[in-house]
């Protein structure tokens, strides 16, 4: 329908008067459909998922670790898909994406008080987990397209800072080639908060697979949907069995992961963020739809763009690679030249026509993605200045 009006030589003669008015002032919304999200009314989960779900709770059997072999279990088996799926070493099925990424930092060898550089537009969720690993959260600003700025990170540099998270945000790949040169050019952990670009490849390579840890949440706004879950991707198989026991694998239920018969899974804390057979049931189901679903993203995410490209007020957030590495499941756009009282009428009357979307800084919407309002962190510096709520 957007594009339908886009496209009209004249709109005000080919459309009615009722379809010009805006939703806004009285007019017909432009959408009527539920908006495609779970707590919005679409249904994303299909009898498959269901049949699995089903399986687990027919077994009776819901904790992973028991008497059977690791491959016979729902979550062995998802782990194993998971790790073929992403062509990562070794994977880890836990309870969430923030405790993903906790145990990413701590199986790396973080230790408490080390500083952690972590993308400024990301869920408030990616600093939370650094504090949780014990480590002290360092802001790096975003570039003009919202992708960490690794100018900004080379400015911020310091021996103190042991890892960066580097955060694909909205289903956007960071710059991997630019970051993975930087932490490799100073031996530092690299953790990939791929949370919300599920699926998502940058020049063939799955994100979540260019560092020591890549992270993913299975929570219900994401591309697999369990409610709550999540899994890491690890390179390499000491980590794995530090992250194992760190999840909550006791008494030898490491060995259920890794053949390291000397590794001492009594040296290191349970924080117990286990991942329970019936959630992955439901994961592994939907892995297999995931592929098809990032291809139907994408198809629509051009399409929509390619029209609302031709209106020069608004400028869309571009790739890092022209063409490659977004997931397409969500749009980022800025109205040029626009105040915020303007950009606020916009997002209103957007809204009212049927269409989700929010002004990321706005004062009056207090969003968790924007950096000052993590007011957990305390006085938090960037660009050497006191963070604070534009307009304040
Ligand atoms: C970028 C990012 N990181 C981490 C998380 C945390 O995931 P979870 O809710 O599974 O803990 C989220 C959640 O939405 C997120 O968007």
């Amino acid at each position: 329908m957007i594009s339908h009006n886009l496209q009209s030589a004249d709109p005000e003669e080919s459309l009615s008067p009722e379809a010009t008015t805006l939703a806004k002032e009285g007019g017909t919304p432009i959408r009527t459909e539920p908006w495609p999200t779970y707590d919005k009314g679409d249904r994303l989960l299909v009898a498959a998922d269901e049949e699995a779900a089903l399986r687990a709770l027919r077994s009776q059997r819901l904790f992973r670790y028991d008497t059977r072999p690791y491959s016979e279990t729902e979550v062995g088996r998802f782990e194993q898909e998971v790790s073929r799926y992403f062509r990562a070493p070794h994977a880890l099925a836990v309870s969430s994406g923030t405790a993903v990424i906790t145990l990413a930092l701590l199986s790396a060898g973080i230790q408490s008080g080390d500083k952690v550089a972590c993308s400024a537009f990301t869920f408030s969720a990616t600093p939370s987990a650094i504090l949780l690993a014990g480590g002290v959260p360092v802001i790096i600003d975003t570039d003009d397209n919202l992708h960490l700025d690794v100018a900004d990170l080379e400015r911020r540099w310091t021996p103190e800072i042991k890892a960066v998270v580097v955060v694909h945000m909205r289903g956007f790949a960071s710059d991997m080639e630019k970051i993975t040169a930087f932490t490799k050019t100073r031996n530092i952990v690299l953790v990939e908060d791929a949370v919300p670009s599920c699926g998502v490849t940058l020049r063939g390579q799955h994100l979540g697979t260019f560092g020591h840890g890549g992270a993913f949440s299975t929570q219900s706004d994401k591309s697999i949907n369990t409610g709550e879950g999540g899994f890491l991707l690890l390179q390499d198989e000491a980590s794995l069995a530090k992250a194992a026991v760190l999840s909550g694998a006791y008494e030898g239920r490491v060995f259920h992961h890794v053949n390291q018969e000397d590794f001492d899974d009594c040296a290191l804390p349970l924080y117990n963020f286990r991942l329970d057979e019936m959630r992955a049931a439901m994961a592994h189901s939907q892995l297999q739809r995931l592929r098809e679903k990032v291809q139907r993203h994408r198809t629509i995410y051009d399409e929509v763009t390619a029209g609302i490209s031709k209106i020069d007020l608004l400028h869309v957030r571009q790739p890092v690679i022209p063409g490659d590495g977004y997931l397409g499941h969500c749009l980022n756009f800025w109205v040029r030249g626009a105040t915020v009282d303007q950009t606020r009428w916009f997002t209103q009357s957007l809204r009212a026509e049927g269409i989700d979307v929010r002004q990321l800084g706005d004062p009056e919407d207090t969003n968790i993605r924007c950096f000052w309002n993590w007011r957990f962190l305390g006085t938090v510096f960037l660009k050497g200045e006191r963070l604070e709520p534009p307009g304040s």
